[in-house]
């Protein structure tokens, strides 16, 4: 068995690739735009994979309406993991802002996307499953490495800074190596893959300053934070039954000052 994931930079992609061992080969930017049909058949012919893992995703969730950025956006997120799903098992990552709340919703909820990048999930998501591929939800990702709220967090906390995080929406937060692992089981169909444990970022960000003991954390309103694109309040997914943020935390904790010589 060969999977191929795309988007093998990002913060899942990093995740699949380093859980997955053998059976994992991951394509990244150096490998070209996957919104290209010559790009996707090149990738085809190189690897012949038996199944796909499409991670690749414009995730600028406030940009994605945008007037310059628009076209190149659907590419990636509606066009192109459907254009997958025609040549070869694909398994594509959906997110919990095809919902607009109260949650939890099941794997059967209908979709009502708030915002551009919510209903380009959507869409991507009918795409996917009319071209017989699957569809993975999931919400709150958080792990180490790279520009994430994780990873950004711990790095402000350490330096004594103090962040502000939205104390009023609900979020399931999961691990990226759990999710991971949760992904390469390849279920058939809409599924969902979240944390069981439900939090505010608030919440979690007091946590990762506990742990690191430096820095201070200061609730804020979402309506307070400025942001282009709306977001639902409660868009929590279930069966929720990844491992909870509490434990993850520690981990991620871990991680990075492992990564950063702590
Ligand atoms: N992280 C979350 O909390 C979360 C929550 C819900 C759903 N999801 C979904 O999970 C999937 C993976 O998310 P992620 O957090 O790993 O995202 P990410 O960290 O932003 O990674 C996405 C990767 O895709 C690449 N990419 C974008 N456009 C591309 C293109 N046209 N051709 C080739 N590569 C391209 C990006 O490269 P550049 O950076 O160079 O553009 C980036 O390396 C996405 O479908 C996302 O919608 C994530």
């Amino acid at each position: 068995m060969r999977i191929l994931v795309t988007g093998a930079d990002g913060l899942v992609g990093r995740a699949l690739v380093a859980r997955g061992g053998g059976t994992v080969v991951g394509a990244g930017r150096d490998e070209g735009d996957l919104a290209e049909m010559a790009v996707r058949e090149r990738l085809l012919d190189k690897y012949r994979p038996d199944a796909v893992i499409f991670c690749a995703a414009f995730t600028a969730v406030d940009r994605a309406g945008d007037a310059d950025v628009v076209t190149r956006a659907r590419r990636i997120n509606v066009d192109a993991p459907g254009a997958f799903a025609r040549r070869v098992p694909t398994w594509w990552l959906s997110s919990n802002f095809v919902f607009d709340g109260p949650g939890p919703h099941g794997p059967g909820a209908r979709p009502a996307p708030l915002g551009a990048y919510a209903e380009q999930k959507a869409e991507g998501e009918a795409a996917v499953l009319a071209a017989g591929g699957n569809v993975c939800r999931v919400g709150w990702v958080y792990g180490p490495g790279g520009r994430t709220f994780g990873s950004t967090l711990f790095e402000r906390l350490s330096r004594g800074e103090t962040v502000r995080a939205i104390a009023d929406v609900v979020v399931q937060p999961t691990l990226s190596t759990h999710l991971a692992d949760s992904l390469l089981a390849l279920p058939v169909g809409v599924s969902h893959h979240i944390g069981r444990d439900d939090a505010s970022w608030f919440g979690f960000a007091l946590a990762v300053q506990a742990r690191v003991g430096q820095g201070c954390v200061i609730a804020a309103r979402l309506s307070e934070m400025g942001l282009a694109a709306p977001r639902p309040r409660d868009a929590r997914l279930a069966p929720a039954t990844l491992p909870g943020w509490p434990a993850g935390v520690e981990e991620l904790v871990s991680l990075e000052r492992r990564a950063r010589g702590l």
